[in-house]
């Protein structure tokens, strides 16, 4: 099946969505944890996070533009600060449920049985479930001209992973602490890791690792 851009236009908006969300491959699945001023908390699942530097530790985001509220963005620019949490194999039921549109004043939290963790000096909750998770600091928020949507640039501040699946050259074994991947808007897996490769160099051929 080949699509053109035209034909791509005229489909029908769910097929439409559900096919370009399916194309751009796997996706991480996280949740992001905020609160208001007023210490009203929020959790969100967000599928765009992408990693943009490691020095300084950059993260980006991208909300969707809404005519609905969107308090997850409207608690990052208010606070500056919101949480990044892995959704593993264990909760994916109540983290895909945190997508539902609840009320302001409703935290998803508490509607999903997710538990709040928070770190001393730090104003927005983790996700006590989580076994990989992240403080982050806005630095960069950008409303971009072509469909509207919020890109959000986040320092890591804080960064919590099992020391049993941190290695000696400091990567985390994302796998064995069962982080799942998402494809499209509904669909989770579990991950198997097949290879790891040696640092790709012009002269040499491609090396597995172990
Ligand atoms: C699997 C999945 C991935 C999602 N990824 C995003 C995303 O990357 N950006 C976004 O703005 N919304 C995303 N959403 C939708 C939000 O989770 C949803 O709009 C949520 O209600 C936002 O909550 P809030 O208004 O409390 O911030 C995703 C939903 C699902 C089910």
């Amino acid at each position: 099946m080949l699509f053109t851009s035209t034909e791509i236009s005229a489909l029908e908006a769910r097929y439409r969505a559900a096919l370009i969300n399916s194309l751009s491959g796997f996706k991480p699945a996280n949740l992001v944890g905020t609160a208001n001023r007023e210490g009203q908390t929020n959790l969100a699942i967000i599928s765009s996070v992408v990693h943009l530097g490691s020095h300084p530790p950059l993260l980006a985001l991208i909300v969707r533009p809404s005519p609905v509220e969107r308090h997850t963005l409207e608690n990052i620019l208010e606070t500056g600060c919101y949480t990044i949490n892995h959704v593993s194999d264990q909760f994916i039921e109540a983290a895909h449920q945190t997508a539902a549109r609840y009320p302001r004043e409703q935290s998803e939290f508490a509607a999903t049985g997710l538990g709040e963790h928070w770190m001393e000096g730090f104003a927005a909750p983790f996700v006590r479930e989580a076994s990989i998770r992240m403080g982050l600091e806005l630095r960069e928020h950008r409303q971009l001209d072509i469909n509207d949507t919020h890109f959000l640039i986040g320092e890591i501040v804080l960064a919590e992973v099992p020391q049993g699946h941190l290695g000696e050259d400091g990567s985390v074994d994302i796998c064995a602490a069962g982080t799942v991947a998402l494809s499209g808007l509904d669909s989770y897996y579990s991950t198997r890791r097949l290879r790891r490769m040696a640092y790709a160099k012009p002269d040499l051929p491609p090396t597995p690792l172990g």
